[in-house]
């Protein structure tokens, strides 16, 4: 009964919002927040920390510059998006990379080196990296047989395989049987000197010569 007749059976937000005066805690001298009170518990109004409110201003200013910065401002006067730096750097990078050697070649009109130190260079060439697969004297092992006028590639259309032929496979490699690109290993000169030692070799019978594969050819070289 007491409790009733000191509140007047009002409560906390009737008396802050209609006496004017709002209702103050003894104790630590803060206002009571109005609109609910539970078990005749109560909310003080506590003043929010100093450092605090500093620090949520700070984050609204960095958010309208943000806001700016990023999203607002045409596109190249504001600052670059994670996908821009990324496509920025990528393309840094693209003028960096040593231009592709191959790809100046006009390989149509390449013919087959003869001269005897290309021959040479070739066959060092051919000894060190192809011997493994293509047999001892190109009579094939895992790789087909260069000696006879059977080729996997070339143009079936013309009956020609060319040097052209041989380059492409050599920079493209033939991944799924095995063969790997050689186009960073060997540059376009080494290229044309292993490919006019593997021709110069066409009409050679060299022993346990693996079974013809692919199409018989008219013109090689
Ligand atoms: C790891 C094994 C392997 C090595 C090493 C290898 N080759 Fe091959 N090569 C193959 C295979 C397998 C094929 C057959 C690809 C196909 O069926 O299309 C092939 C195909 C070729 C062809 C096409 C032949 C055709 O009949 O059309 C040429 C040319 C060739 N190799 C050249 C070379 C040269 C030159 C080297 C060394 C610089 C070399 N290969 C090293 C496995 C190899």
């Amino acid at each position: 009964m007491l409790t009733f007749e000191k509140h007047n059976n009002m409560s906390t937000e009737d008396k802050n919002l209609h006496h004017g005066e709002p209702e103050i805690d003894e104790l630590t001298q803060d206002r009571y927040l109005g609109g609910h009170e539970y078990d005749g518990i109560r909310e003080l109004d506590n003043r929010m920390p100093r450092w605090w409110l500093y620090l949520f201003y700070v984050t609204i200013v960095f958010s309208a510059v943000y806001l700016i910065g990023y999203h607002v401002l045409p596109e190249g006067s504001r600052w670059a998006s994670q996908e821009m730096e990324y496509e920025n750097e990528i393309a840094a990078a693209a003028l960096n990379m040593p231009a592709d050697p191959h790809a100046s070649i006009d390989l149509a009109s390449l013919v087959p080196m003869t001269e005897q130190s290309d021959m040479a260079a070739g066959e060092e060439i051919y000894n060190k990296i192809c011997v493994t697969c293509h047999g001892k004297f190109a009579e094939g092992l895992v790789g087909p047989n260069m000696t006879d006028p059977y080729w996997i590639h070339g143009d079936t259309t013309t009956n020609t395989i060319t040097v052209k032929d041989l380059y492409n496979v050599m920079i493209t490699g033939v991944i799924e049987k095995g063969m790997i690109s050689y186009k960073d290993q060997l540059n376009p000169e080494q290229m044309q000197q292993v490919i006019g030692f593997i021709f110069s070799l066409q009409g050679t019978t060299p022993p346990n010569a693996k079974k013809p594969e692919g199409h018989k050819f008219d013109v090689i070289g």
